[in-house]
């Protein structure tokens, strides 16, 4: 047979969802993939129940419902402080992940260099070989997570077309300051370059740390692709709900990758979720009430089970330092995690282009009783792995 495409040979499985299979083996709790063990809100779940008996059965227009671009744009358009005209700026995707896929097919050729921070959600590096684009990786250097901006502009002089830029940062945890947005914003344009914003978790995000969209810094909107996610805001990540935000002639271009990789996402859930993005304030602020002391009850429970880990500025991970073990592999801690101690982490290797071998990410996006039952795993982890 004639062997499949180069392009692809070297993929592996994605190490996170391969860790939620090991929790389940195990019987561990799942912190591994990041997705929420409680409801989304009631509201939305009362409008899809209502929408199943309605005429949203067939394809809606192939970049996304009117209904539901205007929404977006209305909602995203008060929250980043720009206009956006939900007629040609924008595409409803199947999720953050098409999103991306997407921007990047837009954007490259075969042979372009594309600069990543790493550690990064690991989709990227996938999605710049699938584009034909080649990564250029910007340490973010743990434990802070900070960037040197030399080493930046430097991807830049080697070519670098664009930026991706996930802010907050998944797994990482950082929110890229005003000044940093700046900084990058400011080489971006020096080099004549875009950014492809990976937003998801922009309503997750600890005070005092603020959101700071980069399309929203001068002359950023006409070079700034926006990806985005409603799966993480209204904890709804099985309904693959996504958006592009762009400036027309770049968006034209979207809507014919997307439309010829997925024609639409899902027309009923479209519909649904138009409840949610016509939410108030108020949601918004509970969001944050709620995963703020998430976030206060998981690290307060690390500290005391004697982990060291930094914690985040937004999003829902924290990553932990387990060099006290002394694995050469954090696979296989992970393995054993979820094997001895019962939670399942992911080896942060799998976010590193560097070899970065000593920190694992949990999630905090469960229940209370869930975290608290991993972290009354977690107290003996001293005991049960051994060193
Ligand atoms: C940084 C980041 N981007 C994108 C995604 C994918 O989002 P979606 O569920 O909308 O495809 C995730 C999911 O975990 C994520 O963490």
């Amino acid at each position: 047979m004639k062997p499949l495409s180069l392009r692809t040979a070297n993929f592996t499985d994605s190490v996170i969802r391969r860790m939620t299979r090991v929790s389940n083996r195990f019987g561990a709790v799942n912190l591994s993939q990041g997705f929420p063990d409680f409801e989304p809100p009631k509201e939305i779940l009362e409008r899809l129940q209502q929408v199943s008996h309605e005429d949203f059965h067939q394809y809606s227009i192939t970049w996304g419902a009117q209904n539901t671009r205007e929404a977006l744009a209305e909602k995203e358009s008060h929250y980043m402080g720009i206009p956006i005209d939900p007629d040609s700026e924008v595409v409803i995707t199947c999720g953050g992940t098409e999103a991306m896929m997407a921007a990047m097919m837009t954007i490259c050729n075969p042979g372009d260099k594309v600069a990543i921070f790493s550690p990064f959600y690991e989709n990227y590096g996938a999605d710049t070989i699938l584009s034909g684009a080649e990564p250029i990786y910007i340490p973010l250097v743990p434990p802070e997570f900070n960037f040197d901006p030399e080493v930046l502009e430097q991807a830049f002089k080697d070519g670098a077309k664009a930026l991706v830029l996930c802010n907050p940062s998944n797994p990482s945890g950082k929110v890229f300051s005003l000044e940093e947005m700046q900084t990058i914003a400011d080489i971006i344009k020096r080099y004549d370059a875009y950014v492809v914003t990976d937003e998801v978790y922009e309503h997750i995000i600890y005070a005092p740390n603020k959101m700071v969209y980069m399309a929203a810094l001068p002359g950023m909107k006409e070079r700034t692709i926006v990806t985005g996610s409603l799966s993480k805001t209204y904890s709804i990540t099985g309904w693959r709900l996504g958006y592009t935000i762009a400036p027309p002639e770049i968006t034209d271009r979207i809507r014919k990758v997307h439309d010829f990789l997925t024609v639409g996402a899902a027309a009923p859930l479209q519909e649904a979720v138009v409840t949610g993005l016509r939410f108030p304030q108020e949601y918004y602020d509970k969001l944050q009430e709620k995963y703020t002391h998430k976030r206060e009850l998981f690290c307060d429970g690390l500290a005391e089970a004697g982990l060291r880990f930094q914690r985040p500025e937004g999003a829902y991970y924290v990553m932990a330092d387990i060099s006290e073990w002394g694995y050469d592999s954090d696979l296989q801690f992970c393995y054993d995690l979820a094997e001895k101690v019962g939670v399942g982490a992911v080896p942060g290797s799998s976010f590193f282009h560097e070899p970065v071998n000593h920190l694992i990410r949990f999630h905090f996006a469960k229940k209370d009783e869930t975290l608290k039952d991993a972290l009354n795993r977690l107290q003996d982890i001293h005991t049960k792995l051994k060193k």
